[in-house]
């Protein structure tokens, strides 16, 4: 049995169909089972809990060989932060794991340290730092910026102007990933044995600005309108005032400001001459694939 926590995500969606069309029996842990109903597959089982809960998640461990954690607490469901849920809950969810003599795969993401301007990248960090010293056989899996995710965005903001929103500038140089890809990774890590103690780092072909993922957005779309740009100095105010009573937008607007600065180009790794088999999805790929995958749905 595998368990994906965050497997309602939209990355972990596509981890538990790769996995249950093996043949695998999977076990999808979830906060709210209602935000499963898109997996209803036999082969798929749902448990409801949540990760900052330790003593909600022994059920969960029942019979598992593996843990996938595709959780993240950067969003806007639930009482949740990169703290919480990232670095506390994925703290949790691995002790869980050792105690059941199960293996992690560990979703994080390309450039986590210590000292990282993000938050988010921080409490990965330390997940990690906790994972690797848990004893459970482990595999990190990090990635960049999920391309389908930000399309996503880029064009729920164009909705009634046509213009997307793009957060400062937009012209800093950043890798996005196909989410699919990342998904086919995630997939071997947990059927391959010999990937246990390996940290893998999975990117896209290009790197590139906001300005330039919005302008094939925009034409992929048959629009012609150039974005709108919400200014850095907006963006810093915004993170000021929303602080104390909204945290959660305030931490997307520092992370805003930080994607706008700092660099997220990506190095490819050795990780396609072990995987030959996975693909290196383009943007124009991901773009024309757009309402097949119903990723934007
Ligand atoms: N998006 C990116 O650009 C990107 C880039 C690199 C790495 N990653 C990593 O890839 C993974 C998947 O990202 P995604 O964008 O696909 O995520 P997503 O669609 O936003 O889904 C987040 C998942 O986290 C789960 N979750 C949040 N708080 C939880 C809690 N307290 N207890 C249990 N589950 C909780 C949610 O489950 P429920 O709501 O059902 O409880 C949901 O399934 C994450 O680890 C993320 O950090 C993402």
């Amino acid at each position: 049995m595998i368990l994906v926590a965050g497997g309602s995500g939209r990355l972990g969606t596509l981890i538990v169909r790769r996995l249950a069309a093996r043949g695998l029996r999977v076990r999808v842990l979830t906060r709210d089972r209602k935000r499963t109903t898109h997996l209803e597959d036999s082969r798929v089982e749902v448990i409801e809990g949540d990760v900052r809960d330790g003593a909600s998640l022994s059920a969960a461990m029942a019979g598992v060989s593996t843990v996938v954690s595709a959780i993240h607490g950067f969003g806007d469901i639930g009482n949740v932060s990169p703290a919480s849920v990232d670095r506390d809950g994925n703290r949790n969810l691995v002790n869980a794991a050792a105690a059941a003599n199960a293996a992690v795969v560990l979703m994080s993401i390309v450039g986590v340290s210590a000292e990282h301007p993000i938050e988010l990248f921080r409490m990965k960090h330390a997940a990690e730092v906790h994972l690797r010293a848990s004893g459970a056989p482990w595999t990190i899996v990090r990635a960049t910026a999920f391309a389908e995710f930000w399309l996503d965005l880029l064009d729920r903001t164009a909705d009634s102007s046509g213009r997307p929103v793009v957060f400062g500038r937009g012209s800093n140089a950043i890798n996005f990933v196909s989410v699919s890809d990342v998904a086919a990774l995630v997939e071997r890590a947990v059927v391959d044995p010999s990937s246990r103690g390996a940290t893998f780092e999975i990117g896209g072909p290009q790197n590139v600005s906001f300005n330039r993922l919005a302008g094939s957005l925009q034409e992929a779309s048959g629009r012609t309108a150039a974005p709108r740009h919400v200014p850095r100095t907006l963006l810093r105010l915004l993170a000021a005032v929303l602080g104390p009573i909204q945290p959660n937008r305030a931490r997307q607007m520092r992370a805003a400001i930080a994607m706008d600065t700092i660099d997220l180009t990506f190095v490819p790794t050795d990780l396609h001459r072990r995987y030959p088999e996975l693909a290196v999805t383009s943007l124009a790929d991901i773009l024309t694939r757009r309402g097949v995958d119903g990723w934007f749905s």
